[in-house]
């Protein structure tokens, strides 16, 4: 059971999202101090007050006495403000829920989703405190950086296809990076996103359901976007890798959240229709993993066999040395071998 609170957006931050929003109405004009404080209910010094905040923040707003503010230029925030209007999906994203900090973007849209949030609503932090990633890790999540992203869903399908839902966030997320940057990152079972062998980001899903019926699926998605090599912790410098360090250009975050939203929005309307066998053959384009031999490890034991398949439901398919089949649904692998990759082009 996750205990944690929801922070409200705090008043201050609801203020200067509608202050950016009319300062973006009237883009090539300046908007008097009075104007705003009349449509917001507030003084003219309380409206210099949040302009000043907003230019710590990094926006740039000209102010010319007893005329008023004009915005000339906008950082690469992750506020509702900067993505709405650049986003195209139907519904995937139409509420976001924006922290400066937060404990971690899943936690909180698993409260939300509990408190009634509608399918579609999704959680950013620019930052975590404690981010979190699979198998009771850590997900380092520095502040301006990347990407801290939860969707809340609410598929009806039942429990034992859930981890179908991991495979759509995968191949979602590998789309929004290949629509942006022209480069294909691979699938590693069941959902790392790698360039090489190094992780550019990382799915945690997690569930609310009875027997029968989901109720609810938090989406949770860490993607590198704009880390240099120093700012991943030594221990997993080798391993880890950024959109940034993989192009060499520097990522606008807010229009990798548009493209990611509509991903997303596109995949699961694509697995609700169809059901799960796209997604799988996409998913097995990306992922390459028949043939490969892998160690893997699950509930705290090793062992090494081959991958033969992801079954209809997406757990991962293996014989072992002695010819054993089993089917594996949680855990990590490794990749004993490169060959078997090569020879497979799709
Ligand atoms: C992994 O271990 O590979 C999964 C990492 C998932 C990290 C993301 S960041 C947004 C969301 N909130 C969290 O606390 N974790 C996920």
């Amino acid at each position: 059971m996750i205990k944690l609170s929801v922070k409200e957006l705090p008043r201050d931050a609801k203020i200067d999202e509608e202050i950016l929003n009319l300062l973006k109405e009237h883009s090539l004009a300046f908007v008097s101090g009075e104007m705003i404080g009349h449509h917001l209910k507030m003084t003219r010094t309380a409206v210099w007050k949040r302009i000043r905040n907003l230019k710590t923040l990094g926006y740039i707003i000209e102010a010319l006495p007893r005329v008023g503010y004009r915005l000339t230029q906008s950082p690469d925030l992750l506020l509702p403000s900067e993505i709405h209007p650049i986003l195209r999906t139907k519904w995937m994203g139409k509420k976001i829920h924006y922290f400066e900090t937060i404990d971690s973007t899943n936690s909180t849209a698993y409260q939300l989703a509990l408190n009634g949030a509608r399918e579609g609503e999704v959680v950013i932090g620019e930052s975590q405190e404690k981010g979190r990633g699979r198998l009771g890790r850590q997900w380092v999540s520095p502040p301006f950086m990347n990407l801290y992203l939860s969707v809340i869903l609410r598929p009806k399908i039942p429990p034992h296809q859930a981890s179908l839902m991991t495979l759509m966030a995968a191949v979602a997320t590998a789309h929004a990076i290949e629509q942006y940057s022209d480069l294909t990152p691979s699938i590693k079972w069941p959902n790392d996103l790698l360039f090489g062998k190094r992780k550019v980001a990382g799915l945690l899903n997690e569930i609310h359901s009875e027997t029968d019926r989901i109720h609810f699926v938090i989406l949770g998605m860490g993607v590198n976007l704009n880390m240099d090599e120093k700012g991943f912790p030594k221990e997993i410098r080798a391993k880890a890798t950024s959109l940034k360090k993989e192009t060499g250009r520097p990522v606008s975050r807010r229009v990798f959240v548009g493209l990611l939203l509509e991903q997303l929005e596109r995949w699961y309307e694509i697995f609700l229709k169809k059901g799960g066998s796209s997604l799988i053959e996409a998913w097995k384009v990306r992922a390459q993993i028949e043939g490969k031999r892998v160690r893997l490890t699950s509930f705290g034991e090793v062992l090494t066999g081959r991958a033969v398949d992801i079954d209809s439901n997406g757990a991962l398919i293996l014989t072992t040395g002695d010819g054993e089949r089993i089917r594996v649904v949680a855990g990590d692998i490794e990749y004993e071998e490169q060959s078997a990759i090569r020879s497979r082009k799709s």
